[in-house]
């Protein structure tokens, strides 16, 4: 089979590729000169509406309705739109072998494409229990999320199991989205993950306790500090229990698990550099060997506002990254310059009515403020954090778009702090003032 040759090749078909192809055809694409290469079947979409919109027991959110770029308020790119624009959307292809000297991507059946510049969009995938030898994780209605497929799957699993009982293993994103998801399905839900609070990566004890507090007014039982050792099975193979670390053994009809994700980089290992577990990039995201990109959530990059490089497993920097690579790479073609990325960093999360956005960095001493109530009919607080005396990180649940654009914007200007308690005093009234 001869090689098929496109001029810019993105690796991988979800957001980050969505919205590249996008800035693509901005700046201007000839048909014919990109291809997108996916192993998903369909075209890139918002993947954050697996976990929320997509497992509503009504008015679930289907495709076409979720399809890149409409995230962020942006144009709905259909398939048709690829097609339109002379863009190949090259689906159902998974790429198993990466040459970056010959500039040649072999897929699992042995098709071969070659590129002269190449964009590394492949994001991550999830890490199993299995991963680590737990006994009998590879039981049926065990299930991960991160592509389309596996979303499908769950839904599936909700409607057999109507009323049955659920185990969330893990405390982080995927846990607390999951844990609103089954429950709104009116499963019993209880909540498994190590650590003394949840999503311990972000949250302060005090933002914990809300939303620990919310969820079990919600009637989902948390069970901390301990793990997931192995799973029971009936004759089908369908699990039927969990056995924690503790003794304690959970009946289970559905296992949910979210315990971490992992950058997908494995075909370019020994060919570019690596660090802090992701590709290597500079601030247009070209990574060690010329022609050849990374974006999304398999990019570690320079985070010019805090001196360092990092890397970023969030929506919002897949987009903005992905539109960076390609604004570099159309101005370097024409001889000119672009700013460096300079990211502040943004997160968020739903689950139930709840709603809340982080902006910047979460270190250094915090204050908590506002109504955390998990009883109040309509709880809003945040946090701070305070760095030297200047405010690095802000967050905050139940906020109107105004106050989320407020806290943005103390996050990326790092107004002084002042006195503490009076910081806790003031609240949000201290972001809307700067
Ligand atoms: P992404 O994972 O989107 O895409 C990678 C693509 O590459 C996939 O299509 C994959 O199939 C393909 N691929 C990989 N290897 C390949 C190969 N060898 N050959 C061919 N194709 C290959 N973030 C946030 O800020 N807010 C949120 O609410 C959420 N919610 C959320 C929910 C769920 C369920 C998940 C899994 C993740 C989130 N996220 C999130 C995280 C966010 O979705 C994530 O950071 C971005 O999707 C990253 O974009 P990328 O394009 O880098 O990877
Ligand atoms: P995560 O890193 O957010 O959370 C992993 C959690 O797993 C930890 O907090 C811990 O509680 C738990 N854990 C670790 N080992 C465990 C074990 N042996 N047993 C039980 N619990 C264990 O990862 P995730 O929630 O799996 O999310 C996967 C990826 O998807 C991440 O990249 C995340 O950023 C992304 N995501 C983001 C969002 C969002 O931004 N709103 C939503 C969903 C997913």
């Amino acid at each position: 089979m001869a090689a098929k040759h496109f001029k810019y090749v993105i690796l991988g078909g979800g957001v980050a590729a969505g919205y590249a192809a996008r800035e693509f055809a901005k700046q201007g694409v000839k048909p014919g000169e990109l291809a997108i290469i996916s192993k998903e079947a369909v075209a890139p979409y918002e993947r954050p509406a697996l976990s929320k919109g997509y497992l509503f027991p009504q008015g679930a959110a289907r495709l076409p309705g979720f399809h890149v770029c409409v995230g962020s308020g942006g144009e709905r790119l259909l398939p048709e739109w690829y097609t339109e624009k002379g863009i190949e959307l090259i689906l159902s292809m998974e790429i198993v072998k990466a040459d970056v000297t010959s500039k040649t991507l072999t897929s699992a059946a042995g098709a071969t494409f070659t590129y002269d510049i190449l964009i590394i969009a492949t994001g991550s995938t999830v890490i199993r229990l299995s991963d680590f030898g737990v006994q009998g994780a590879d039981a049926n209605n065990i299930f991960y999320l991160r592509e389309i497929d596996d979303a499908d799957k769950l839904v599936a699993a909700i409607q057999a199991k109507k009323n049955g009982k659920a185990v969330i293993v893990g405390g982080g994103y995927i846990g607390l989205e999951l844990g609103s998801a089954l429950r709104i399905n009116n499963l019993d839900v209880t909540m498994v993950y190590p650590e003394p609070w949840c999503m311990p990566r972000l949250f302060t004890s005090g933002i914990a306790a809300f939303y620990e507090g919310y969820y079990a007014n919600k009637g989902i039982k948390i069970i901390k500090g301990t793990v997931a050792v192995g799973f029971d099975s009936n004759a089908n193979g369908d699990v039927t229990a969990v056995k924690l670390k503790d003794g304690r053994v959970l009946d289970a009809d559905i296992v949910v698990v979210g315990v971490g994700g992992r950058p997908l980089t494995a075909l370019f290992k020994g060919q570019l550099v690596e660090e802090k577990g992701g590709i290597k990039t500079d601030g247009f995201f070209r990574t060690s060997i010329p022609g050849v990109y990374a974006v999304g959530d398999v990019a570690t990059f320079p985070m010019k506002l805090y001196n360092d490089i990092r890397r970023v497993e969030h929506v919002d920097h897949a987009r903005k990254s992905a539109e960076q690579a390609i604004k570099a790479i159309k101005a370097s073609e024409e001889g000119k310059d672009i700013e460096e990325y300079d990211y502040l960093p943004f997160f968020y999360s739903r689950a139930f009515d709840l709603s809340w956005q982080f902006y910047g960095d979460s270190v250094g001493d915090t204050v908590l403020f506002g109504d955390n109530d998990p009883a109040s009919a309509k709880p809003k607080f945040g946090s701070y954090w305070i760095k030297d005396g200047k405010v690095v990180g802000t967050f905050l649940e139940g906020g109107s778009a105004e106050e989320n654009k407020a806290i943005a914007k103390v996050a990326r200007v790092q107004p002084p702090a002042g006195d503490l308690e009076q910081l806790t005093k003031e609240g949000i009234t201290f972001a809307c003032k700067i």
